[in-house]
Protein backbone atom coordinates (compact mmCIF):
# COMPACT_ATOMS: atom_id res chain seq x y z
CA UNK A 1 0.00 0.00 0.00
CA UNK A 2 1.61 3.41 -0.85
CA UNK A 3 1.08 5.69 1.44
CA UNK A 4 -0.14 9.71 0.17
CA UNK A 5 0.09 12.74 2.52
CA UNK A 6 -3.80 14.28 2.93
CA UNK A 7 -2.24 18.04 3.19
CA UNK A 8 -1.50 21.33 0.90
CA UNK A 9 1.10 22.10 3.45
CA UNK A 10 4.66 22.77 2.13
CA UNK A 11 6.43 22.15 5.64
CA UNK A 12 4.40 19.08 5.92
CA UNK A 13 5.49 17.52 2.72
CA UNK A 14 9.27 18.22 3.41
CA UNK A 15 9.05 16.11 6.82
CA UNK A 16 7.15 13.32 5.37
CA UNK A 17 9.49 13.42 1.81
CA UNK A 18 12.10 13.19 4.79
CA UNK A 19 11.38 9.92 5.59
CA UNK A 20 11.30 8.32 2.86
CA UNK A 21 7.55 7.05 2.64
CA UNK A 22 5.93 9.54 0.93
CA UNK A 23 3.94 7.96 -2.13
CA UNK A 24 1.65 10.84 -3.04
CA UNK A 25 -0.23 13.54 -1.98
CA UNK A 26 -4.20 14.51 -2.02
CA UNK A 27 -5.26 17.95 -1.80
CA UNK A 28 -8.75 19.03 -1.54
CA UNK A 29 -9.94 23.34 -2.00
CA UNK A 30 -10.10 23.28 1.65
CA UNK A 31 -6.49 21.98 2.48
CA UNK A 32 -5.37 24.74 -0.20
CA UNK A 33 -7.24 27.33 0.91
CA UNK A 34 -5.91 26.69 4.94
CA UNK A 35 -2.44 27.67 3.43
CA UNK A 36 -3.89 31.05 2.68
CA UNK A 37 -1.71 31.20 -0.90
CA UNK A 38 -1.68 34.09 -2.66
CA UNK A 39 -1.97 32.27 -5.77
CA UNK A 40 -3.90 28.96 -6.00
CA UNK A 41 -2.33 28.28 -9.24
CA UNK A 42 1.31 28.64 -7.68
CA UNK A 43 0.73 27.11 -4.82
CA UNK A 44 -0.39 23.81 -6.73
CA UNK A 45 2.20 24.05 -9.43
CA UNK A 46 4.55 23.97 -5.67
CA UNK A 47 2.65 20.75 -4.84
CA UNK A 48 3.25 18.65 -7.98
CA UNK A 49 6.85 20.08 -7.82
CA UNK A 50 7.61 19.20 -4.68
CA UNK A 51 6.13 15.91 -4.53
CA UNK A 52 7.36 13.28 -6.50
CA UNK A 53 4.27 10.90 -6.93
CA UNK A 54 1.49 11.69 -8.65
CA UNK A 55 -0.91 14.57 -7.00
CA UNK A 56 -4.73 14.98 -6.88
CA UNK A 57 -5.95 18.28 -7.44
CA UNK A 58 -9.60 18.82 -7.28
CA UNK A 59 -12.04 20.45 -9.36
CA UNK A 60 -14.76 22.52 -7.89
CA UNK A 61 -17.10 23.39 -11.16
CA UNK A 62 -20.04 21.69 -11.02
CA UNK A 63 -21.27 20.77 -14.52
CA UNK A 64 -19.61 18.12 -17.14
CA UNK A 65 -18.36 20.97 -19.74
CA UNK A 66 -17.00 22.91 -17.00
CA UNK A 67 -15.40 19.99 -15.05
CA UNK A 68 -14.29 18.94 -18.06
CA UNK A 69 -12.19 22.24 -18.92
CA UNK A 70 -11.19 22.57 -15.39
CA UNK A 71 -9.55 19.11 -15.00
CA UNK A 72 -7.56 19.52 -18.62
CA UNK A 73 -6.31 22.71 -17.33
CA UNK A 74 -5.33 20.99 -14.30
CA UNK A 75 -3.45 18.25 -15.64
CA UNK A 76 -1.00 20.70 -17.06
CA UNK A 77 0.21 22.27 -13.67
CA UNK A 78 3.01 18.90 -13.55
CA UNK A 79 3.19 16.01 -15.65
CA UNK A 80 2.53 14.01 -12.25
CA UNK A 81 -1.29 15.71 -11.48
CA UNK A 82 -4.25 14.07 -10.99
CA UNK A 83 -7.41 15.28 -11.53
CA UNK A 84 -9.89 14.84 -8.68
CA UNK A 85 -14.04 14.58 -9.90
CA UNK A 86 -16.61 14.66 -7.55
CA UNK A 87 -19.20 11.19 -7.43
CA UNK A 88 -22.11 13.05 -8.85
CA UNK A 89 -23.05 12.25 -12.56
CA UNK A 90 -21.83 15.15 -13.89
CA UNK A 91 -18.42 14.52 -12.60
CA UNK A 92 -18.38 11.06 -13.88
CA UNK A 93 -19.08 12.39 -17.06
CA UNK A 94 -16.24 14.64 -17.25
CA UNK A 95 -14.21 12.16 -15.83
CA UNK A 96 -14.73 9.46 -18.58
CA UNK A 97 -13.69 12.29 -20.99
CA UNK A 98 -11.01 12.76 -19.26
CA UNK A 99 -9.68 9.33 -18.50
CA UNK A 100 -10.81 8.97 -22.39
CA UNK A 101 -7.62 11.28 -23.33
CA UNK A 102 -5.17 9.30 -21.46
CA UNK A 103 -5.83 11.98 -18.06
CA UNK A 104 -5.31 10.33 -14.37
CA UNK A 105 -8.56 10.87 -12.72
CA UNK A 106 -9.45 10.21 -9.25
CA UNK A 107 -12.93 9.85 -8.21
CA UNK A 108 -13.29 11.48 -4.50
CA UNK A 109 -16.56 11.91 -2.47
CA UNK A 110 -17.25 8.06 -3.08
CA UNK A 111 -18.81 6.57 0.64
CA UNK A 112 -20.54 3.03 -1.28
CA UNK A 113 -19.18 0.14 -3.33
CA UNK A 114 -21.89 0.77 -6.14
CA UNK A 115 -20.35 4.00 -6.37
CA UNK A 116 -16.92 1.99 -6.49
CA UNK A 117 -17.82 0.51 -9.10
CA UNK A 118 -19.41 3.45 -11.31
CA UNK A 119 -15.97 4.83 -10.89
CA UNK A 120 -14.15 2.15 -12.18
CA UNK A 121 -16.35 1.50 -15.05
CA UNK A 122 -15.32 5.27 -16.51
CA UNK A 123 -11.44 4.53 -15.97
CA UNK A 124 -10.64 5.84 -13.43
CA UNK A 125 -7.25 5.66 -11.98
CA UNK A 126 -8.27 6.07 -8.60
CA UNK A 127 -11.50 5.58 -6.61
CA UNK A 128 -11.41 7.80 -3.03
CA UNK A 129 -14.10 5.84 -0.50
CA UNK A 130 -14.01 8.65 2.09
CA UNK A 131 -13.61 6.55 5.36
CA UNK A 132 -14.08 8.89 8.52
CA UNK A 133 -17.19 10.08 6.88
CA UNK A 134 -19.33 7.10 6.68
CA UNK A 135 -18.63 6.46 10.22
CA UNK A 136 -19.65 10.03 11.10
CA UNK A 137 -22.97 8.86 9.96
CA UNK A 138 -22.83 5.93 11.47
CA UNK A 139 -22.41 3.43 9.30
CA UNK A 140 -18.75 1.32 8.57
CA UNK A 141 -16.10 3.14 6.66
CA UNK A 142 -14.05 -0.38 7.24
CA UNK A 143 -16.92 -2.75 5.88
CA UNK A 144 -17.43 -0.08 2.88
CA UNK A 145 -13.72 -0.70 1.97
CA UNK A 146 -13.04 -4.44 2.33
CA UNK A 147 -16.42 -4.84 -0.35
CA UNK A 148 -14.77 -2.08 -2.45
CA UNK A 149 -11.98 -4.24 -2.51
CA UNK A 150 -12.95 -7.47 -2.76
CA UNK A 151 -15.21 -6.12 -5.71
CA UNK A 152 -12.61 -4.88 -7.61
CA UNK A 153 -10.40 -8.29 -7.30
CA UNK A 154 -13.44 -10.03 -8.59
CA UNK A 155 -14.13 -7.74 -11.37
CA UNK A 156 -10.26 -7.03 -11.93
CA UNK A 157 -10.30 -3.75 -12.03
CA UNK A 158 -7.49 -1.71 -12.79
CA UNK A 159 -8.98 1.54 -10.62
CA UNK A 160 -6.98 1.57 -7.63
CA UNK A 161 -8.40 1.64 -4.20
CA UNK A 162 -7.35 5.24 -2.55
CA UNK A 163 -8.58 4.66 1.11
CA UNK A 164 -9.66 8.29 2.34
CA UNK A 165 -10.80 10.81 5.11
CA UNK A 166 -8.60 8.46 7.46
CA UNK A 167 -8.64 9.72 11.06
CA UNK A 168 -6.66 7.90 13.31
CA UNK A 169 -3.29 4.66 12.83
CA UNK A 170 -5.56 2.02 12.78
CA UNK A 171 -7.55 3.46 9.80
CA UNK A 172 -4.76 2.93 8.16
CA UNK A 173 -3.80 -0.30 9.59
CA UNK A 174 -7.25 -2.05 8.59
CA UNK A 175 -6.68 -0.22 5.29
CA UNK A 176 -3.58 -2.44 4.41
CA UNK A 177 -5.09 -5.30 5.77
CA UNK A 178 -8.22 -4.98 4.32
CA UNK A 179 -5.75 -4.38 0.28
CA UNK A 180 -6.33 -0.87 -0.44
CA UNK A 181 -3.61 0.30 -3.24
CA UNK A 182 -3.34 3.25 -0.84
CA UNK A 183 -3.81 5.37 2.07
CA UNK A 184 -3.89 9.14 1.79
CA UNK A 185 -3.13 10.30 5.38
CA UNK A 186 -3.20 13.66 7.21
CA UNK A 187 -0.26 14.91 8.64
CA UNK A 188 -1.24 14.15 12.61
CA UNK A 189 -2.35 10.69 11.48
CA UNK A 190 1.21 10.42 9.73
CA UNK A 191 2.84 11.34 12.50
CA UNK A 192 1.53 8.91 15.06
CA UNK A 193 2.01 5.73 12.87
CA UNK A 194 5.46 5.77 14.77
CA UNK A 195 5.03 7.21 17.93
CA UNK A 196 4.71 3.43 19.78
CA UNK A 197 7.84 3.93 21.11
CA UNK A 198 6.73 7.24 22.84
CA UNK A 199 3.59 6.03 24.11
CA UNK A 200 5.99 3.40 25.83
CA UNK A 201 7.95 5.40 27.51
CA UNK A 202 5.06 7.91 28.68
CA UNK A 203 3.38 4.80 30.41
CA UNK A 204 6.82 4.13 31.99
CA UNK A 205 6.96 7.47 33.02
CA UNK A 206 3.50 7.76 34.18
CA UNK A 207 4.22 4.56 36.45
CA UNK A 208 7.39 5.08 37.67
C1 LIG B 1 -8.88 13.02 0.29
O1 LIG B 1 -8.68 13.09 -0.90
C2 LIG B 1 -9.56 14.04 1.08
O2 LIG B 1 -8.91 15.26 0.89
C3 LIG B 1 -9.58 13.77 2.56
O3 LIG B 1 -9.19 12.47 2.87
C4 LIG B 1 -10.84 14.23 3.23
O4 LIG B 1 -10.78 13.93 4.59
P1 LIG B 1 -11.86 14.48 5.64
O5 LIG B 1 -13.11 13.69 5.49
O6 LIG B 1 -11.21 14.27 6.97
O7 LIG B 1 -12.07 15.93 5.31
Amino acid sequence: MKLFLDTANLEEIREIKRWGVLGGLTSNPTLIAKENPTSIEAHMKELVTLVEGPVSLETTASDADAIYDQGVKLSQVGPNAVVKVVMTPEGLAAGKRLADEGIPVNVTLTFSPAQAILAAEIGATYVSPFLGRVDDVGSDGMHVLAEICEIYDVQGYDTQVLAASLRHPMHVVEAARLGADVATIPYDVFSKLKDWEQLQKELQEGAS
